[in-house]
């Protein structure tokens, strides 16, 4: 596909400060769509498609080996500085499952462990821990998160560190869950696990090109995300962060054991070399994980770019347009659908973030209707060109999980259309109540 970027754009030196109507010019974007749904899929800006095109070009069919370039060793690099962190600790895999998959499956757990986490987790963490649980007979602990407008940081923290027991190796927990957009505090709950000499996996897969964040600074073990959601790259890529020194203001705990579960650059004998004690690299455990057979040389370039992009626009300016979008969506969904009926956090500003979860519907007990979450979803699409998603998920104290609709914001989304949606949104569950 070749670009069709308006010309003034392609130069792209004024971004920094371009406003947000010819920044959503940048993006393979139908006007008269409103995508509301980043949380499943962003949209893909034209010059990652043109990078994606041109680098398949370049390589296909010629005599070139293939696999240097599949250890994107300069792409980890960009990523890496993107997110505060070395090349030796980013790995570019396929999507945010197939990160934490290998996470998973390369902790150094035995019969008898327990393993902490949510029931809000996506399937892609549940049912990976569910096959350790199987395979090596550890023990799955799941909490599930309260919901609603008035949740605050310290009862989440609390509903963990009730939990934690002397058996307790790992805690897995998401950025920003998947079902009601809550955004885990993140940091409290590393500072949590590391007082108890824990393991930390974070299902970052919403965070890249939503927040300006520095991975180390979370003082997490491991953040799996994907590529293709917020930070707008192809579909096919994922962005994982494995902590491979130590920093003591970040987390002072020893590097924990990870095994490259699916890797062509482990040794085929002997040890690989020990991991560090300090903040100087020993061994680049990011080749570990990286080396695994031929890749996609387009999708890491097409990722990399999307990255430059974002960094070009400024990160802190676009995750300040996403909590501007957001907050301006949830007092309309207030406004269109009451507060009680919000499942997002909404009072405590550490806990928001753009996705919102929400309840369309007059009568309560069609939160348990994926019948009508479904045709609402359906007839969002089909008639107005609305997309969002549906969710289900457990609610504390309720014998059916419920669903809810869930809506987010991102920097391509305009008040203007924000506010139609809802309207339309507020229209449509009247009329299916
Ligand atoms: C919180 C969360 N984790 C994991 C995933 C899976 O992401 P991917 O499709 O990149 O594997 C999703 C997808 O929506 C998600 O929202």
């Amino acid at each position: 596909m070749t670009s069709t970027a308006p010309r003034e754009l392609r130069g792209r030196r004024q971004l920094h400060d371009a406003s947000w109507d010819t920044i959503r010019d940048l993006f393979a974007l139908d006007r008269s769509f409103t995508h509301l749904n980043t949380g499943t899929v962003g949209a893909l800006p034209y010059e990652v498609l043109d990078v994606n095109d041109r680098v398949t070009r370049e390589w296909t069919g010629g005599l070139m080996n293939v696999y240097p370039p599949g250890m994107y060793t300069g792409h980890r690099e960009t990523l890496a500085r993107a997110f505060g962190v070395d090349q030796d600790e980013m790995v570019i895999c396929h999507n945010a499952t197939e990160g934490v998959a290998r996470v998973i499956n390369g902790l150094d757990l035995r019969a008898g462990d327990e393993v902490l986490t949510t029931t809000h987790e996506c399937y892609s963490v549940l049912s990976n821990f569910n096959l350790v649980r199987n395979r090596h007979g550890i023990t799955l602990k799941t909490i599930t998160p309260p919901t609603g407008w008035d949740v605050r940081a310290e009862e989440i923290v609390e509903l963990f560190e009730r939990e934690i027991t002397p058996r307790t190796k790992v805690l897995a927990f998401s950025g920003i869950t998947l079902f009601t957009g809550t955004m885990m505090p993140i940091r409290a709950l590393c500072e949590l696990a590391q007082r108890h000499g824990l393991t930390t996996v974070v299902d970052g897969a919403l965070l890249p090109g939503m927040l300006d964040c520095d991975f180390r600074a979370f003082g997490a073990d491991f953040i799996s995300c994907s590529g293709s959601k917020f930070q707008c790259g192809p579909l096919g890529t994922g962005i994982l962060y494995i902590r491979n020194k130590v920093f003591p203001e970040h987390n002072p705990l020893p590097l924990p054991t990870i095994w490259p579960v699916v890797s062509t650059w482990y040794p085929m004998a002997g040890e690989p070399p020990p991991r560090t004690t300090t903040s100087v690299e020993s061994c680049n455990i990011g080749d570990y994980f990286q080396s695994a057979g031929s890749a996609s040389i387009a999708r890491g370039a097409a990722l990399a770019a999307a990255a430059e992009l974002w960094d070009e626009i400024g990160r802190a300016r676009i995750e300040r347009r996403i909590f501007d979008l957001a907050d301006h969506a949830r007092a309309a969904l207030v406004e269109a659908f009451g507060r009680d009926n919000i499942y997002s956090p909404g009072g405590d500003d550490r806990l928001r973030s753009p996705l919102i979860a929400f309840h369309p519907f007059r009568r309560p007990e069609d939160a348990w209707n994926v019948k009508k979450f479904m045709a609402f979803v359906d007839r969002l699409e089909h008639e107005h060109r609305i997309w969002i998603r549906w969710t289900e998920f457990d609610v504390p104290g309720s014998t059916h999980q419920h669903y809810a609709a869930r809506v987010c914001t991102h920097l391509f989304n305009d008040h203007d259309e924000i506010d139609r949606a809802v309207s339309i949104m507020r229209d449509l569950g009247r009329e299916m109540s």
